[in-house]
């Protein structure tokens, strides 16, 4: 649990698995509404901080929409190079600046040496974390439970397979946490140096088909190569990757036909997935994303009204 003077979410254990189950009732009543058109201005003048200072389409777009169709407003630092962080200005003093001029709420996404949890912890401003380096990445874990819940309606013995690079995915990190938390039986598969992280408490699945097979849920992960040292990019080819981690045509006939498939995105296509998985109704990561707004909303309206 991190400790805050005002209430931040920067791990999945800042909201209990109670509250976080509450949050996704809200969370479909909001889908509910926007669907029909109704949009609740749960964050009427208030003003909402987004700054990344590492890439995002999903999360930034999803948070800023939130946030607008809850009745905020958004600043926004999404290019290191226009801000005064090319200059040479610390993630600290950028943090501070801001909080300065009192926005009503931060939403971050940082390198995992950023003191994200530090600034945090003395913030009297709520704040989200929305991508931590390789550390964490608590929304795109509610935003998949959230979609999981849907699909099943419950998360007791669940079978959820983690396929791929699980060392460097802060997806893996938050999402493992928090479906283990709601009773699910959650696994990985990956190949040996992508998966040294001993802290996640999933058993590793040796081969793709046992996975496969295995599985309701397969979470193909995004390689990440910008991530990679040159140490790791030699153990392990691409081409070797793709043989044994990608889910191609064979790998879609063995999977069950109830079972889905979702991807946190963005995906390397012929990597993570063949092409053809695209067509595949069993995907859901389009869901996945829409179901990043209405999670994202409800958990700025949990912060900022309680
Ligand atoms: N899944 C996810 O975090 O995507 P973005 O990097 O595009 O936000």
């Amino acid at each position: 649990m991190t400790p805050t003077k005002s209430r931040s979410y920067l791990w999945v254990d800042d909201l209990s698995p109670e509250r976080t189950l509450q949050l996704f009732s809200q969370a479909k009543q909001i889908k509910k509404n926007i669907k029909n058109g109704i949009h609740p201005r749960f964050l009427e003048n208030m003003q909402v901080a987004l700054v990344f200072s590492e890439a995002s389409t999903r999360t930034k777009m999803s948070f800023q929409l939130a946030a607008q169709r809850l009745g905020a407003q958004c600043l926004v630092i999404d290019n290191v190079k226009s801000s005064s962080m090319s200059k040479g200005e610390t993630f600290d003093d950028t943090f501070w600046t801001l909080h300065s001029i009192r926005p009503d709420l931060f939403v971050i996404r940082c390198g995992g040496d950023d003191p994200l949890a530090e600034v945090a912890a003395q913030s009297e401003v709520p704040v989200i974390n929305a991508g931590f380096g390789s550390k964490s990445h608590p929304t795109q874990a509610l935003l998949d439970a959230f979609t999981m819940q849907e699909q099943f309606g419950k998360f007791q013995g669940l079978k959820v397979v983690f396929v791929g690079d699980i060392d460097h995915s802060r997806v893996a990190a938050s999402d493992i946490k928090l479906l283990k938390e709601f009773g699910a039986d959650v696994k990985i598969c990956a190949p040996p140096h992508f998966r040294q992280k001993t802290d996640l408490g999933a058993e590793n699945i040796e081969t793709l088909r046992e996975a496969i097979e295995w599985c309701d849920v397969y979470m193909g992960l995004r390689v990440q190569f910008e991530r990679h040292s040159d140490e790791t990019q030699g153990v392990l080819s691409q081409q070797d990757f793709i043989d044994s981690y990608s889910l191609n045509a064979e790998g879609l006939e063995r999977l069950g036909s109830k079972a889905i498939i979702m991807h946190p995105g963005p995906v390397n296509w012929g990597v993570e997935f063949d092409p053809c998985v695209q067509k595949d109704p069993r995907l859901l990561m389009w869901q996945q994303k829409e179901n990043g707004v209405y999670t994202r909303a409800a958990l700025m309206e949990e912060l900022l009204k309680g």
